[in-house]
């Protein structure tokens, strides 16, 4: 994964609950999943508005562990 301007880890992806990009990123290799991520960072519990992104990037996270690396 390389860190362009779009994957600044300190961009805050949900700004009710001012959760970062770099803590989902953080909390998927913990291995929570949305939900779990919600509940521990509060993001997706306020306005919603950030919902796409989140379970967006979420999912794209995921996809790449579970993708064995070369
Ligand atoms: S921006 Fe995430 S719940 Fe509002």
């Amino acid at each position: 994964m390389c860190e362009t301007d779009e994957e600044n880890p300190k961009e805050v992806l949900c700004s009710c609950s001012g959760t970062t990009r770099g803590l989902i990123i953080e909390l998927v290799k913990q291995g929570k999943d949305l939900e779990g991520i919600s509940r521990y960072s509060g993001a997706l519990s306020g306005c919603g508005g950030c919902e796409w992104e989140i379970s967006e990037l979420v999912n794209r996270l995921q996809a790449e562990n579970s993708t064995p690396k070369a």
